[in-house]
Order: C-alpha cells, then sequence, then structure tokens
C-alpha cells in the first residue's frame, strides 16, 4: 500500500531527473562546440604540383586525360610534352577532348576550344590554361598549375 505523498515524490524525483539530464546534455554540447572550436578548420585542397609519371608513359602523338589532377598531358610527335587544364574558365566544368575532331568540348554549356586552347564558340570568356611540366630529377614528368606558361610551350625531353 502506498504511504500518503509517494505518487507525488515520484513524479517530482522524475522530474528534477529530467532537469538534470537536460543540464549535463547542455553541457555536454556546450563542451563539445568549444572542443570543436578549437580544432582549426582545413581546406583539403589537391597540391598544385604533382608529378604525372615517365615520358615513356605517353605516346608520341597523344592526348591523355588525368581525372584526379583535371589536365591533360599533350604529347607531340617530336616527342615533347604540354600540359592544358581540363577546367573550363567559364564556370569551371571539365571540358573533354574530342580526337575525331580535334577540339575540346565543354559538357556544360556548349563551349568549345581548339586543339590550341583557343575558345570558338560557347559562354567561356577566354582560352584554357597552359601549365609548366618540367622534368623532375627522378625522371618523371613534374606538373606545377600555379606556373602558367604560354601555349607555345613545350618540355623537350
Ligand atoms: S562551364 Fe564550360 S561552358 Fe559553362
Amino acid at each position: 500500500m502506498p504511504r500518503e505523498g509517494e505518487g507525488k515524490s515520484l513524479a517530482r524525483r522524475t522530474f528534477l531527473g529530467i532537469g538534470w539530464g537536460a543540464v549535463v546534455a547542455s553541457i555536454l554540447g556546450m563542451l563539445a562546440a568549444t572542443v570543436r572550436f578549437l580544432v582549426p578548420n582545413v581546406l583539403f585542397e589537391p597540391a598544385a604540383s604533382f608529378k604525372i609519371g615517365k615520358p615513356n608513359d605517353y605516346a608520341p602523338g597523344s592526348v591523355t586525360f588525368i581525372p584526379e589532377r583535371k589536365i591533360f598531358v599533350i604529347r607531340a610527335l617530336d616527342g615533347s610534352f604540354q600540359t592544358l587544364t581540363a577546367t573550363c574558365p567559364h564556370l569551371r566544368c571539365v571540358v573533354r577532348w574530342i580526337a575525331e575532331e580535334r577540339v575540346y568540348e565543354c559538357p556544360c554549356h556548349g563551349s568549345r576550344f581548339t586543339d590550341r586552347g583557343k575558345v570558338t564558340a560557347g559562354p567561356a570568356p577566354g582560352p584554357l590554361e597552359w601549365y609548366e611540366v618540367t622534368l623532375a630529377t627522378d625522371g618523371r614528368l613534374y606538373v606545377n598549375t600555379l606556373v602558367q606558361v604560354r601555349a607555345d610551350y613545350r618540355l623537350t625531353v
């Protein structure tokens, strides 16, 4: 048989338990937010300069797309190298090489570029960018996307 006021006391204990639980949860939430605030926001971007393999990995007369770097590696028939961005200067979609027509085409809004990167159609405001490519000391090709070069720049190996 319940004693007088026992039901009331139980309800009060339940209420206090929920209240203390809410206080503890809010303190833990504030601690978590403080710890998160102390951890710096780091933007992980791909490296601006990188190696793309050995010269013999590319056949003379080829245009090779490297998707993870968004560049084209162009090896001329004389064996020289050039690297061209695959990023469209309009809204940064990735352009594709159409070998049969020898043009680059952007699938987003239809910009087209010659095999020299000059814009011939579409909303792109300018040409595709050429990047410096050099030979690293270990004999691999080294691309620096921070260094833009003219369209006639070539690495002869
Ligand atoms: S992003 Fe290439 S044409 Fe718009």
